[in-house]
């Protein structure tokens, strides 16, 4: 049981400097805080992310966020003792009452929910991985396969009609120490490459830690991850994914990436072609949030030889999944906390998706914060995989130095994910 006898939000800064919420939760254990992260290239069916839109930060101040937390949310829960997440959860979803949490903002809803999470933990003397594992009814854990984001396009770059996200995937390793060595080296190999061909200017990072080279092809940019990778050592053993975050370059007809123009059908077909060229095993959305009929065709298409990963579509939330599902759309889950609002949705979300035999990919959004709950998440809920950006700015960091920690502290008893990662030959 926890007995929340304080509660207390305030306004910090993202990784991007825009405002965000920080929640602290008081107990009779201690303060447990926690910082909400925040999207770019954000899904229109995202639970609300509520700003002021008034003067102050250009309007993206969070201030009316922070008032619902410490006015109304902390006058109906401090004093009051909640036995479970799901409890706390619920009673929020209650509080708040609409569909996407426009009234309180999922922002304020968000802060509290992992705070609490830690506090659960701290009850109950484990640690969060173990606790968030225990609320999910798991009973093993896992560290993920993390996917690196080592090439920034698109809304993280300030680059129109551009996939977004070329990212590592160090799969072939027996641990997540390896893993994550072998994607920083090959991060660095790739730095030195760039910085070669282009300069030092080509090796300034986007959002995500990833590098923002002047490359308009991606199959250039591709034939350069393979390089390094080759060169670093890990041919075979590191392959690639992509975010392709496609509702950013669909007009509502047609897809266009630089100035050429797609159809779902053609589009389907380009991405087949780079899946046979370039060691492509993930590809996430491939297809616009509403095109559901692109989904299934990229699915139908590619869907037994890779990962589809639904993001923008799905936006974590249950009943978006099971759309998907029915439509056959994708094969994969990217989940996001802040997309939907509280911990329990996001593992409703993750058993559903498990639940009909599709991946799990834990994920940041592009303005993050020093807090690494993900990381904890993504082992408690063994999704298998992470997506936390570059293994650089330590807003990504933290959250790899977190899995190392656990890795480590648990002197090899929690397995390394790779040899369970779906369509790697
Ligand atoms: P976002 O980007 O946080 O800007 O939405 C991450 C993603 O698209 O996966
Ligand atoms: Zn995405």
């Amino acid at each position: 049981m926890v007995k929340i006898t304080a509660l207390k939000a305030m306004q910090i800064l993202d990784s991007r400097g825009n405002p965000t919420v920080s929640c602290a939760l008081s107990t009779p254990k201690g303060i447990f805080v926690s910082m909400v992260p925040s999207g770019a290239s954000t899904g229109t069916h995202e639970a609300l992310e509520l700003r002021d839109n008034a003067k102050e930060y250009a309007g993206k101040g969070v201030l009316k966020a922070v008032s619902n937390v410490n006015s109304i949310i902390a006058k109906s829960v401090v004093g009051k003792d909640f036995f479970s997440q799901r409890e706390l959860d619920d009673f929020l979803l209650k509080l708040d009452g609409t569909e996407n949490k426009s009234k309180l903002g999922a922002n304020a809803i968000l802060g509290l929910s992992m705070s609490f999470a830690r506090a659960l933990a701290s009850e109950n003397n484990i640690e969060l991985y173990e606790s968030l594992g225990n609320s999910a009814g798991k009973k093993s854990f896992s560290l993920p396969v993390p996917q690196l984001n080592v090439l920034n396009g698109g809304k993280h770059a300030g680059k129109e009609n551009d996939i977004q996200e070329h990212m590592l995937f160090p799969i072939k390793f027996s641990s997540f120490a390896e893993a994550i060595r072998a994607g920083a080296e090959t991060y660095h190999v790739l730095k030195g490459m760039l910085k070669k061909k282009f300069g030092a200017q080509a090796t300034l990072l986007g959002d995500e830690g990833g590098f923002v080279p002047p490359m308009d092809s991606v199959e250039q940019r591709l034939e350069l991850m393979l390089s390094a990778i080759k060169e670093a050592g890990y041919e075979g053993k590191i392959k690639i994914g992509l975010d392709c975050a496609s509702s950013e370059f669909f007009d509502g007809k047609k897809y266009s990436i630089g100035s050429k123009p797609f159809s779902a059908a053609e589009l389907s077909d380009f991405y087949a072609s780079l899946v046979d060229s370039y060691e492509i095993v993930s590809i996430e959305d491939g297809m616009a949030e509403d095109d559901w009929n692109g989904w299934a065709e990229l699915t139908k298409k590619l869907g037994k030889k890779i990962q589809i990963v639904g993001d923008d579509n799905l936006v974590t939330n249950t009943g978006r999944i099971k759309t998907a599902l029915e439509k056959k759309a994708c094969n994969s889950l990217l989940l996001k906390v802040n997309q939907i609002g509280t911990v329990s949705e996001s593992i409703w979300a993750s058993r559903l998706a498990e639940k009909n035999g599709w991946s799990i990919v834990v994920s940041h959004r592009s303005g993050e914060t020093e807090d690494a709950f993900i990381a904890d998440l993504a082992v408690g809920l063994a999704s298998g995989q992470s997506k936390f950006g570059a293994p650089a700015r330590s807003e990504r960091v933290a959250k790899y130095n977190r899995l190392l920690a656990i890795e480590g502290h648990a002197s090899g008893k929690i397995p390394f994910s790779g040899k369970s990662f779906p369509f790697s030959k």
